[in-house]
């Protein structure tokens, strides 16, 4: 059987990564696109040269001509500008907005048929635009924001608890932003929720907040670090992490970005939700109930979210 073909339309730090993370883990032959002349081509040469090393298999293609993605199983969308010290997510609007409509329409063009992940900021307005752009079915374009602000969160818990990042398990949802949601009541030490923890005297509440917190902190305390850019290693593992769920049909619960319509009582929008992505893309949306305290914060996240595409569609009427 071929190998799947993984296109990755932005070769920048987070695309360089997402391709030397397929390549080791040998998800199938990949496709690296941008308007950069040279980047993706000598990305593409370079990880195709540590094969011999690595011992994985595989054709690595480093293009500027969106003709290369056709027939694409994947795409990840990381095309666009990331923000530097001081800018939030929503700062890209308006240039990553002009950036999803060219991507869109060449995944349209060329690879209709792929499940499609973005990772361009600002995430939940972006992958509706993305969407609405590309005009493919919602359930094969997702959005990767809360596999990541898990992740961190989960690294923070570990590292309080002193235990294996394996044994956290912890949920985030809403928009990928200053209003994400963590979820305390369904994050868990090795099943053990974490208000459980705090009552055994394992942490404190005042601990819980400040992790809290800091994981939602946690993309602008990379930037201010970095000063050149924004996280990559975390970001692009959590993309591969969800297409492998689809390349191999895993049924993986993960939050992403996905189109809400019905569940949790929204009408039609993208926001962080717990999924079920497996060969059919989004299989599911996972409708938990909230207590009033995580109402209040999700919809304050979803209001959020609302205005950034409010604000899509001022700068493109076409999207209106
Ligand atoms: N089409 C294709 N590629 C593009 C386009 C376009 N229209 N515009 C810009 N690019 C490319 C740039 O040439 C660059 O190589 O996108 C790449 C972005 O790479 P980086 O600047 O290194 O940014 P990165 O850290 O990879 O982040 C990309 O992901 O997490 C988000 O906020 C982040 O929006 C940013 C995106």
């Amino acid at each position: 059987m071929a190998r799947p073909k993984i296109a990755l339309i932005g070769a920048g730090q987070i695309g360089g990564t997402l391709a030397h993370l397929a390549a080791i883990k040998e998800l199938g032959d990949v496709v690296l696109f941008d308007i950069a002349e040279g980047t993706p081509q000598g990305k593409a040469l370079d990880i195709a040269e540590s094969g011999p090393s690595e011992g994985f298999d595989g054709c690595f293609k480093g293009t500027n001509s969106y003709e290369d993605i056709a027939g694409a199983d994947v795409c990840i969308v990381t095309a666009g500008v990331p923000r530097k010290p001081g800018m939030s997510r929503d700062d890209l609007l308006g240039i990553n907005l002009k950036v999803m409509k060219s991507v869109g329409e060449g995944i349209a063009a060329h690879a209709p048929n792929a499940f499609v992940i973005c990772i361009t900021n600002p995430l939940d307005a972006m992958v509706w635009a993305l969407q609405q752009f590309s005009g493919l079915p919602a359930e094969k374009v997702v959005g990767m924001a809360g596999v990541l602000d898990s992740a961190r969160f989960r690294h923070f818990l570990s590292v309080e608890f002193g235990v294996s990042m394996k044994d956290v398990t912890a949920f985030v949802l809403g928009g990928h932003g200053d209003t994400m949601v963590p979820l305390a009541r369904y994050s868990t030490v090795a099943g053990i929720p974490l208000p459980d923890l705090v009552e055994m005297g394992w942490t404190t509440q005042e601990k819980l907040d400040a992790i809290i917190q800091r994981t939602r902190d946690g993309g602008a305390e990379i930037v201010g670090l970095l000063k050149t850019g924004s996280a990559f290693y975390a970001p692009a593992t959590s993309a591969i992490e969800m297409a492998e769920a689809y390349l191999k049909d895993q049924k993986r619960l993960l939050p992403c970005a996905a189109w809400v319509d019905g569940a949790f009582g929204l009408d039609g929008m993208y926001v962080g939700v717990p999924t079920i992505i497996g060969a059919g893309g989004i299989e599911k949306i996972v409708d938990i109930k909230l207590n009033d305290a995580e109402q209040v914060m999700f919809d304050k996240s979803v209001d959020a979210v609302k205005g950034l595409v409010a604000a899509c569609k001022t700068i493109d009427p076409s999207l209106a």
